[in-house]
């Protein structure tokens, strides 16, 4: 039986190009799952979409001069054309700016409304007199009532994770230069998380199949207690609060932003032309929902969402939410305000999609922070890529070529030695498919390597090179022995590395889509002729590093 999985992915804000970080924190391994899973014949749709509100628009906009839509439509239009580049597999990628959403939004509040989990109430606002007009939460800063860092912003605290209220912050003042900072009342609805605190505490506690960091995180913040918070500000950027006498506030960006996966489930469905498709990807206990995002964004995925979730009733809560720590950048934080970050369009501009998706998923922040570095890319792609799996892949198809005319060759007898390889075949299968269902993706990974590494091994003890000149039969059994080894690594790598997934598939003679072969072991065509192999990969050269890392270092501020 087929199962369901809905995997969804955090919404990036459309103000700016992505960067590797994002890349490796939620959509690779979102990715990666997916094709996994459609690979084995689940049923499964992968959706995100460009988040268009917040004041990360409202201030790139207001910067250059332009609209905030013209700002999303350039970085929406951008981001679709990464994910095709990249092999980013989304069943729908959409925004938060189409009808749809506002409407799936706009009902959910009222449901909400109407249950009594969203009231209404009044609070102190920033507000500059100057302006004359409330400031967004991220204009104000202070020392974090949680952790004592001085660095807190009136939304949420990046030392320690906490969402906060501009109220909340010690010794508040203003972000902008100068501008002096007062608090206004003003008329606002609140999201009851008061109301979940104990039902979520329940529900977490029993979620012992989470990572750690997200396991933690979220039962120390449920412990110290939710509070409610406001759902709606006083901005024009925005979804209409649907209510009459609201028309000069709008629905806060993190109330729809995380509705976006519900919207763009419908949005999904309605495209299919089956409208009603959505359903069970929501609303059956039996379907899993695993929602990729960057640890920055766990309380919105394991609090907040699951409590509107549980507010409305009848939809099913999160399975997993498998957070990623950050990526560094040649030792630093990521900026983008310094602008200290590898692009991915600047990336595909100049280089193959594969290498990139291989060294990410190798050093993927699974667990704690990691490393990208040029030389070590450099490395990464040389050593493993090219030497030990695309070197294999190679010298066994042109030694079968050459020897057997173009055609894949019978084995005779197999000795100890090749059983004791074939043997590993499955159960390098299998092994990738329990670390892929757990999302241990940088395990899984290194499994397929791992098998390249001993055909490589295998091949160097049994040298069919030399054995062809005395007993070709010997040969022949060689190369069939790792010519199953290929084809089973053309399937475990096809998560990981699609495009050359594709291409050995159809150097070994399969017809149609790897992916559609599905997650099994298949005998390679035998007696099939296949065309001369190609190299899968390609070698770069050192210098690649030092001119990647000037280019780094010359665009920094
Ligand atoms: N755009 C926000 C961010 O990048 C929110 C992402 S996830 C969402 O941090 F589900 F809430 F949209
Ligand atoms: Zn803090």
């Amino acid at each position: 039986m087929p199962e369901r999985i809905f995997v969804a992915v955090a919404w990036p804000y459309a103000n700016g190009s992505l960067h590797l970080g994002q890349i490796a924190g939620c959509y690779l391994p979102a990715d990666i799952f997916a094709r996994y899973h459609r690979m084995k014949g689940n049923r499964v749709i992968m959706v995100s979409g460009s988040d268009q509100h917040g004041t990360p628009i409202t201030i790139r906009a207001d910067r250059e001069g332009i609209s905030p839509q013209e700002i999303v439509d350039r970085f929406h239009a951008e981001f679709l054309d990464s994910w095709s580049r990249l092999g980013i597999s989304f069943d729908l990628f959409t925004t938060t700016g189409t009808e749809n959403h506002a409407q799936v939004v706009q009902e959910l509040f009222l449901t909400l409304l109407e249950k009594g989990y969203i009231y209404k109430d009044s609070m102190l606002l920033p507000y500059s007199a100057e302006q004359d007009r409330f400031l967004p939460d991220r204009y104000v800063e202070g020392i974090c009532p949680f952790c004592g860092d001085p660095g807190a912003r009136g939304d949420q605290c990046d030392a320690c994770g906490r969402t906060l209220n501009p109220t909340d912050l010690i010794e508040p003042r203003s972000a902008i230069g100068g501008s002096i900072l007062e608090f206004r009342e003003s008329e606002h609805f609140f999201l009851k998380l008061t109301a979940f605190q104990e039902p979520l505490l329940e529900w977490v506690k029993k979620q012992s199949h989470w990572r750690p960091n997200v396991l933690n995180f979220t039962q120390r913040y449920l412990e110290d207690g939710l509070k409610d918070r406001a759902i709606t500000r006083d901005i024009q950027w925005g979804i209409r609060i649907p209510l009459e006498g609201y028309e000069s506030k709008r629905i806060y960006v993190w109330f729809e932003a995380v509705t976006g996966y519900l919207s763009a489930a419908k949005e999904w469905a309605q495209r299919e032309g089956e409208p009603e498709a959505w359903e069970p990807y929501f609303r059956d206990s039996e379907t899993r929902g695993y929602y990729f995002i960057g640890k920055d964004n766990i309380p919105f995925h394991t609090i907040i969402w699951p409590a509107m979730l549980m507010g409305d009733g009848s939809f099913e809560r999160p399975y997993d939410v498998p957070a990623n720590e950050f990526l560094n950048m040649e030792d630093a934080k990521i900026s983008t305000s310094r602008n200290w970050a590898v692009w991915l369009p600047d990336y595909l501009d100049r280089f193959e999609p594969d290498p990139l998706r291989y060294v990410l998923s190798a050093i993927m922040p699974e667990s704690s922070d990691s490393n990208f570095s040029w030389p070590d890319f450099v490395r990464r792609n040389n050593q493993e890529l090219v030497a030990t799996y695309g070197n294999l892949v190679h010298r066994v198809l042109t030694m079968t070529h050459r020897n057997f005319k173009g055609t894949f060759p019978q084995p005779g007898e197999l000795d100890a030695e090749d059983e004791a390889m074939m043997d590993r075949i499955p159960a390098a299968l299998d092994e990738a498919a329990r670390n892929l269902e757990s999302c241990r993706f940088r395990r899984a990974l290194s499994v397929a390597m791992d098998l390249a590494q001993a055909a490589n091994r295998y091949l160097d003890v049994k040298e069919p090179w030399r054995t062809r000149k005395t007993d070709l039969e010997r040969t022949a059994t060689t190369l069939w022995v790792c010519l199953n080894v290929l084809s089973c690594l053309r399937t475990i790598t096809y998560p990981f590395l699609p495009f050359s997934a594709q291409r050995l598939h159809e150097m070994l003679g399969y017809e149609g889509g790897v992916k559609d072969a599905g997650w099994k072991l298949d005998v390679v065509p035998m007696g099939k002729s296949f065309g001369k192999p190609a190299h899968l990969f390609s070698k770069l050269d050192d210098s690649v590093a030092e001119e990647e890392q000037e280019r780094l270092r010359a665009a920094a501020r």
